[in-house]
């Protein structure tokens, strides 16, 4: 095939800090799909947009060509509307448990497209197949019947939705180009707007324990995802949520499944209730139903008969006992005085290195494994009190597990406590089309 362009002169525009038309983009994007622009031009190509970025129109062909490469679903046939929600991931986030039946509650369709996890953060579908039987795996057929009858679908995204993602993330993660804005974004929402949801809830994490360290670059992110998806006709906004301390008071896959149920029967953790409700709110409001009241849902019970049927539906069994890590140990306070920090990416390293996460995309998780927290920033503690739980199968990985926590959880004597700054709020912004 005779090639447009040249992959050298495109690397250069961007080099040296120009922008790239609409056909380099579309023919860059193409022909490394095809094989043609080799990996280290991609890299560089990268390398160049992590330090020089694009502009809004540039990001928005990136996207486009990104979801020109493989297949688009499509929801209109539904007899409701349809709502879905990102996280940008964090620790201990269980949130899309509870919240895809609760907003399916109020008869708008939820197509959760789930991954699995990779380093310190869990991933949403290690958690559900820690429910014995459950499946993730659905076919486009099943996942629209499931979407009709009980309106909650989580299952695996298929091989087919943007495909030059998927290539050019692997690609990012070896080449130190992960962490440049506009190639996050595009990644995120090609995927989303090429699942063809209506409407989108962006939950952009922000703290140790998230992507973003920073609310600034979060804030950016979030702005630049919300005109991706409101350029290409997705209703789309975006919450900043703190990601500095754990949610909930787990972080692990059966152990967040309990915690979830724990909040679809009424009760669990304030921080997961609230977040819950939070992006319920959004995502109702999205989808044309302003007037639904999502904390009445989860309070009464409707949000746990949805995903009793859910579950079902992807053969699990709701009422199965969940797999328990074969050892336990405690970790507990040296001293009176005051929890002060309890940081989420330490939290989120033990848990993985206690087996709940994965170092390579092909290792097999513990369903069992990971922290529980008996105690939040700000209580009052005794030394000798219990303040987390370590739970895995191979009481080997507990050392390492502890020496990822060092520094990470501290008791201050009462003066010190006093000084310390007060906890961040849950919502920290919300960024919506302007
Ligand atoms: N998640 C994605 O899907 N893509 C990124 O680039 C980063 C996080």
């Amino acid at each position: 095939m005779n090639e447009p362009f040249d992959a050298v002169d495109v690397i250069v525009t961007k080099r040296d800090g120009g922008r790239l038309s609409d056909a380099q983009v579309d023919w860059v994007l193409d022909a490394y799909t095809r094989g043609v622009v080799a990996d280290e031009q991609m890299s560089a190509l990268a390398m160049a947009i992590l330090l020089n970025g694009m502009d809004r129109a540039e990001i928005a062909r990136w996207t486009a060509a990104m979801i020109a490469s493989g297949e688009r679903m499509d929801f209109s046939g539904l007899s409701r509307p349809t709502a879905d929600k990102h996280s940008t991931g964090g620790v201990g986030d269980k949130i899309t448990l509870p919240l895809a039946p609760l907003v399916a509650v109020f008869g708008v369709a939820v197509p959760q497209l789930s991954g699995r996890g990779l380093g310190h953060t869990g991933g949403t579908l290690d958690k559900l197949e820690s429910i014995p039987g459950w499946r993730a795996a659905l076919s486009n057929d099943e996942m629209m019947r499931q979407l009709e009858d009980v309106g909650a679908v989580i299952c695996a995204a298929g091989t087919g939705l943007a495909p030059a993602d998927r290539k050019l993330y692997a690609l990012r993660d070896v080449t130190g180009t992960v962490e440049a804005i506009p190639l996050i974004a595009s990644s995120i929402m090609s995927k989303k707007i090429a699942e063809g949801t209506g409407s989108l809830v962006l939950d952009v994490k922000v703290g140790s324990g998230a992507f973003m360290k920073d609310a600034e670059r979060a804030g950016e992110l979030a702005r630049t995802m919300v005109e991706l998806g409101t350029d290409a006709g997705v209703r789309t906004v975006a919450l900043l949520t703190d990601m500095a301390v754990p949610l909930g008071l787990t972080a692990g896959n059966a152990l967040e499944v309990r915690e979830s149920v724990e909040v679809l029967a009424g009760g669990g953790p304030a921080d997961v209730v609230e977040l819950t409700v939070a992006l319920a709110r959004e995502m109702l409001d999205a989808a044309g139903r302003p007037d639904a009241d999502p904390a009445a849902a989860l309070a009464d019970g409707r949000a746990m008969d949805v995903w009793r049927r859910m579950i079902a539906a992807q053969g699990g069994d709701p009422d199965a006992e969940l797999p328990v890590a074969r050892e336990r140990e405690q970790v507990v306070a040296e001293a009176d005085g005051v929890l002060t920090t309890l940081d989420a990416y330490a939290v989120g390293v033990a848990a993985w290195r206690l087996g709940a996460g994965r170092a390579r995309k092909e290792d097999p998780v513990q369903a069992g494994a990971g922290v529980e927290l008996h105690a939040r920033p700000g209580d009052r503690v005794r030394a000798g009190q219990p303040l987390l739980t370590l739970h895995t199968d191979t009481p080997e990985r507990f050392g390492r597990a502890r020496e990822a926590l060092a520094g990470g959880v501290v008791v201050s004597p009462d003066a010190a406590a006093a000084a310390s700054p007060a906890p961040r709020a849950l919502v920290l912004d919300r960024v919506a089309a302007g």
